[in-house]
């Protein structure tokens, strides 16, 4: 019977810098599209998919994110000195339970392996999905919530896939493939950033997955792959056979918020998508195209 998926790992410890100098003294997990940051949007997205418990992979530099997840004091109750309702009431609707997020550290960021390894602990004999915040996608269900009913349909591990252009393979996780229903992927095989002539296919994986606890024994040997980084990819690979592994082609629309053009779009579609913004957001475009384009 396949375990009900109740946990989160998100590792937040990466050092960002494609970002500088923004992430210098910031996390980039806080850097907000329109908004909110972008780990809000994680742990909502989560949330929506029955996620109870939530463990951040933590670094130096990233307590603002655990201050995020934490009551303001003060601010509420200068809201409230304020009558400043809606404001508080904002903040109120997405706190957590008391409990429901714990942070570990990573003391070195020596690869997404290695994070989700640090989390060993919270992940213990469950199924867990993973959220990597700079991938926002914007979709009718959420992304995870995708993912987690076709877990519970399948069992085993089931990572969110996309095609991408065939030149670019060498900047993903790609699978080999073993059939594919156009819908779920039946994965074979996992190669960490392929050269476009070495690539199995043009599939790649984005940053969510649902895995099994039976990664980390994998994990564990802490073996250095692609850039010299304890990959999660390499250890997924090693699952293949052991446990069942899907992809799942998601519906909606990714940005890779890690990116500066893939979060400067994040913010026009995501600010188009607002009731309060859209009209004002496409006044502006307009304008530009029409000074752009004629
Ligand atoms: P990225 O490779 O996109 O993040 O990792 P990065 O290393 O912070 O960014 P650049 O390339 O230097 O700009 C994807 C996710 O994995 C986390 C990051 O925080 C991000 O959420 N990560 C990565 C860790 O937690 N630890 C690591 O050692 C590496």
């Amino acid at each position: 019977m396949t375990k009900p998926l109740r946990k989160a790992v998100l590792p937040v410890a990466g050092l960002g810098t494609r970002f500088l100098p923004a992430t210098k003294a910031m996390a980039k997990e806080m850097l907000p599209v329109v908004d909110k940051p972008l780990i809000h949007y994680a742990v909502e997205e989560a949330r929506a998919a029955g996620i109870e418990q939530f463990c951040l992979v933590t670094g130096r530099g990233k307590t603002a994110i655990v201050e995020h997840f934490d009551i303001a004091f003060e601010l509420e109750a200068t809201l409230r000195g304020r009558g400043k309702q809606a404001e508080l009431r904002m903040l109120r609707e997405w706190q957590l339970p008391p409990g429901a997020m714990v942070t570990v550290r990573q003391q070195e960021p020596l690869g997404l392996g290695h994070a989700i390894w640090c989390a060993r602990a919270f992940i213990g004999d469950d199924p867990f999905a993973i959220l990597l915040p700079d991938d926002l996608i914007l979709s009718e269900t959420p992304c995870t919530m995708q993912l987690a009913n076709a877990y519970y349909e399948t069992g085993g591990c089931v990572v969110a896939v996309t095609e991408v252009p065939h030149e670019q393979t060498s900047r993903y996780g790609i699978l080999d493939i073993a059939s594919d229903d156009g819908r779920l992927v039946d994965v074979r095989g996992l190669v960490e950033k392929p050269k476009p002539e070495d690539a199995p296919s043009d599939l790649s994986i984005i940053g969510r997955y649902v895995m099994m606890p039976e990664i980390i024994p994998h994990l564990a040997r802490l073996e250095r792959g692609a850039g010299n980084e304890v990959q999660l990819t390499d250890a997924m690979a090693k699952l293949i056979g052991q446990v069942p592994f899907h992809g799942l082609r998601y519906e909606g629309r990714r940005f890779d918020c890690g990116d500066k053009i893939g979060f400067l779009e994040a913010q026009i579609a995501f600010a188009l998508k607002r009731a309060d913004m859209s009209d004002a957001v496409k006044a502006f475009l307009k304008t530009y195209c029409a000074e752009l384009f004629g």
